[in-house]
């Protein structure tokens, strides 16, 4: 199966292919779908889904029961210590391993030379998030594609020995010079085709627009850092076949990939992660040491660990530094003319990753005209890859800040100038949405915020040396659905299990999942057992783009319902059932009894249907049915509302408050959605004070490769975070009115402090981080 996702998926119409091919991806309404029409009709009133269930996996993780892939045992086991490149560019003249095999307990060091077959075709490396071109393949050949590439694994019995002896193997190089600076290369950006062609003459109508704003924005490279570290845990199991534990956010995907790499049989490869520690996007396609751990196992045919080192991971994927220009031409009124939106992202040499940065004003904002351009810059750099919200966390930023330009040029509240220009249609594709409650998200957190006690002029509210700023912006995102399949089985003591092999990032897929199994079998939570994060489990997609939610519970919902047929089958074949004559539709789970809808009376306890059966248990699969719907946009909204104190003589910036209203359809459950949305909120801060991965382009190498010096939000970065989901009942998406939650929490979250920022200084910084230096220096300027 493989990926091709950014070409096949992104055209209009291939949305009914790439769903049945199994590619999935980010950022296109060609992915959306809405259930079939013959889809399930909830006769029931909701008890479980909306109430905040804590999480069932929670004792589980704070007791340290739950197991992460670097912690899964196995007899004999060996582990790697990864050697990577010094340089970007050029290849590998020799390695020599001779001192390192000397040391005791080295059992081999693994380079291209040496290591176990592996395909090569391309087609074999792509997985189910992979872009064009031709993936990486880790130890293939001496070619030096980025800095931090791994180009040898020490195998050795323990780890200690491993990372010693890791450091006396010796690596010549016949290095090239490497170009990584996005902005160095800009002018070589090329054109990707994205399916969004926008409308009218933008140019012409920006030219004759009475009021502008031209600005040009930077989001830098960002890398992902979640908590859990990078591991494969390789089990050799007796028959020779591998049973791997991974940090992903697909099993499927990596049992897939590592299937086409190393010409394996589906049946010899299973891949598991029951948890995982964070990934944000990191994980969507199989890594590096999943295939490094393969390669040991193989290679010694006994099990082998391979856990990247922090500073490792940044040889990963990375949210591509991104140019974004923002043309705006409008009216006195606000009224918006002229939309021009140009992006310039990059990528490696070897393949070409991009998400949609450009079309969103078409979703939130009334304009004529709209032209829309993405370009990508590609450098010797590993590919660039989704991050949380990936093309709207950079394309929304530059769009909001901008439209606060345009605000302030207007003398005109940026409230005010978002409602004027409120979209009611999706503009891109001239479509209504299932559901749009952005006008509510912006009235309920403008009140909340307080925001019509705010002084227009910059720099006109402080608090002794403080100067503060009151900012605010919008937040889009997609609410997409993709194929799932669930397994339900009932047990006769009134007790489920339900089955996917989906996944939980940190999310709350185990709770959510019990949730919707609980209410349609109307059973208690607690009766409901959860699998998922096993490739042996009914299939899943990799588990990203906020569609988990929506897309497993729909399949949970259908195999319910079949489950439920299953019972009233067996019911019927009573004499004198007094389930008698009814149809499935007709009739509901609730207290362990199969009961008439219209009669309560008429019930029969599912403990006796399986009794009378003979059968231990009942099963029942379902595939989740979704059907590609280009007659709507499908989108979560936000709106948030921003507090920056910044210290005068210092500039130092602090966020003191945020309001953050998300419109996302219904919220399965409350408490893990508003786990999500402060997760995207601190995010959201860190992104714009704090985050930015520095290379020293002279040697295309990352020069804050840690968590010292990469920044993120502290605790005393974080203070008041106001978070709530505003209601919007949606009964086109699915039957459950589900849309996802998660990336919206981060979108628009950056642009509001931004604007905060310039409201209490006066001074407007495009480019991401805002740092002290920035608001200082810019002022002698
Ligand atoms: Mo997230 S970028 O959808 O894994």
């Amino acid at each position: 199966m493989t990926g091709e996702l950014s070409r096949r998926t992104v055209l209009k119409g291939a949305a009914a292919a790439s769903l049945i091919g199994g590619t999935v991806g980010f950022g296109t309404s060609a992915h959306a779908a809405t259930t079939s029409p013959a889809a399930d009709g909830l006769a029931r009133k909701l008890s479980v889904i909306g109430t905040p269930v804590s999480r069932i996996d929670g004792r589980a993780k704070v007791t340290g029961e739950a197991k992460y892939a670097a912690e899964f045992q196995a007899p004999d086991l060996a582990y790697g210590s990864v050697v990577t490149s010094t340089i970007a560019r050029g290849r590998i003249a020799a390695i020599d391993a001779a001192e390192a095999l000397r040391v005791p307990g080295v059992l081999d060091v693994l380079t291209h030379a040496n290591r176990p077959a592996m395909a090569d075709r391309d087609e074999a490396y792509h997985d189910d998030a992979a872009p064009d071109g031709s993936p990486f393949r880790p130890l293939f050949d001496d070619r030096v594609l980025f800095n931090g590439q791994p180009v040898a694994v020490v195998l050795a019995e323990d780890i200690e020995t491993a990372r010693f002896a890791a450091s006396l193997v010796k690596i010549e190089y016949a290095a090239e010079t490497p170009a990584t600076d996005l902005e160095a290369e800009r002018s070589h950006a090329v054109v990707v085709e994205k399916p969004w062609k926008g409308r009218g003459d933008a140019a012409s109508a920006f030219a004759s627009a009475p009021v502008k704003l031209e600005a040009e924005y930077f989001i830098p490279m960002e890398h992902h850092n979640p908590m859990e570290l990078y591991a494969a845990t390789a089990v050799w199991e007796s028959d020779g076949n591998l049973t791997v534990y991974d940090k992903t956010q697909g099993v499927q995907n990596v049992q897939r990939y590592l299937c086409g790499v190393f010409a394996l049989e589906p049946e010899q490869v299973r891949v598991v992660a029951p948890y995982v520690g964070g990934a944000f996007g990191s994980g969507l396609r199989p890594q590096f040491e999943v295939v490094l751990a393969a390669q040991g196992a193989l290679k010694l045919k006994r099990s082998v660990r391979v856990v990247l080192t922090r500073a490792q991971m940044y040889g990963l994927g990375y949210r591509p530094a991104t140019i974004e220009r923002l043309s705006l031409g409008a009216k006195h009124d606000g009224t918006l003319d002229a939309v021009t939106h140009e992006a310039i992202a990059m990528t490696s040499r070897f393949e070409q990753f991009s998400r949609h940065d450009t079309s969103w004003s078409g979703l939130l904002y009334k304009s004529a005209t709209a032209r829309y351009v993405h370009r990508l810059a590609a450098l010797d750099l590993p590919t660039s890859c989704d991050m949380r919200a990936p093309g709207a966390a950079t394309g929304v930023y530059a769009l909001e800040c901008a439209m606060d330009e345009l605000a302030v040029a207007l003398k005109m509240d940026p409230l005010e100038l978002r409602l004027r220009c409120y979209s009611e249609r999706d503009q891109n594709d001239d479509i209504p949405y299932t559901s749009k409650r952005l006008r509510e998200c912006y009235h309920q957190a403008a009140q909340r915020f307080g925001w019509e006690r705010r002084s227009a002029a910059p720099r006109s509210m402080r608090d002794g040396h403080e100067l503060i700023g009151w900012g605010m912006a919008s937040g889009i995102w997609e609410a997409l659905q993709i194929k799932h399949t669930a397994r339900i089985t009932l047990a006769a003591d009134g007790s489920a299990e339900v089955a996917c092999a989906t996944m939980d990032i940190g999310t709350g897929t185990y709770t959510v999942m019990a949730q919707v199994a609980a209410e349609m079998l109307g059973l208690p939570v607690e009766r409901i057992t959860v699998k998922l994060g096993d490739s042996s489990l009914p299939q899943a997609q990799i588990e990203g783009g906020s569609w988990g939610a929506a897309s497993v519970s729909h399949a949970i919902l259908r195999a319910a319902t079949e489950l439920r047929g299953a019972l009233l089958t067996l019911a019927q074949a009573t004499p004198n059932s007094p389930l008698a004559g009814l149809r499935a539709e007709e009739t509901i789970l609730a207290d362990g009894r199969l009961v008439a809808l219209q009669d309560p009376a008429r019930a029969v306890a599912t403990a006796d249907l399986l009794h009378q059966a003979g059968l231990p248990t009942i099963s029942k699969e379902a595939e989740s049915g979704f059907e590609p719907d280009d007659r709507h946009a499908h989108n979560t909204h936000a709106a948030i509302f921003a507090e920056v104190r910044v210290d005068e003589e210092l500039a130092i910036v602090r966020v003191t408050r945020v309001v953050s209203a998300v419109a996302a359809g219904r919220i399965i459950n409350p408490k893990t959605a508003h786990s999500q949305i402060l997760g995207g909120i601190v995010w959201g801060i860190g992104m714009a004070l704090h985050e930015e991965t520095l290379i020293d382009h002279r040697f295309g190498r990352v020069m804050n490769a840690n968590i010292a010096e990469y920044h993120i939000p502290a605790h005393a970065d974080v203070r008041n975070i106001d978070a709530f989901f505003v209601d919007e009942p949606d009964t086109v998406i699915n039957p459950l009115g589900v849309k996802g939650v998660g990336e919206i929490g981060l979108v628009g979250v950056a642009a509001a402090i931004a604007n905060a920022v310039y409201h209490a200084t006066g001074k407007r910084i495009r480019d991401l981080p805002i740092t002290l230096d920035k608001v200082l220096l810019r002022d002698r300027a």
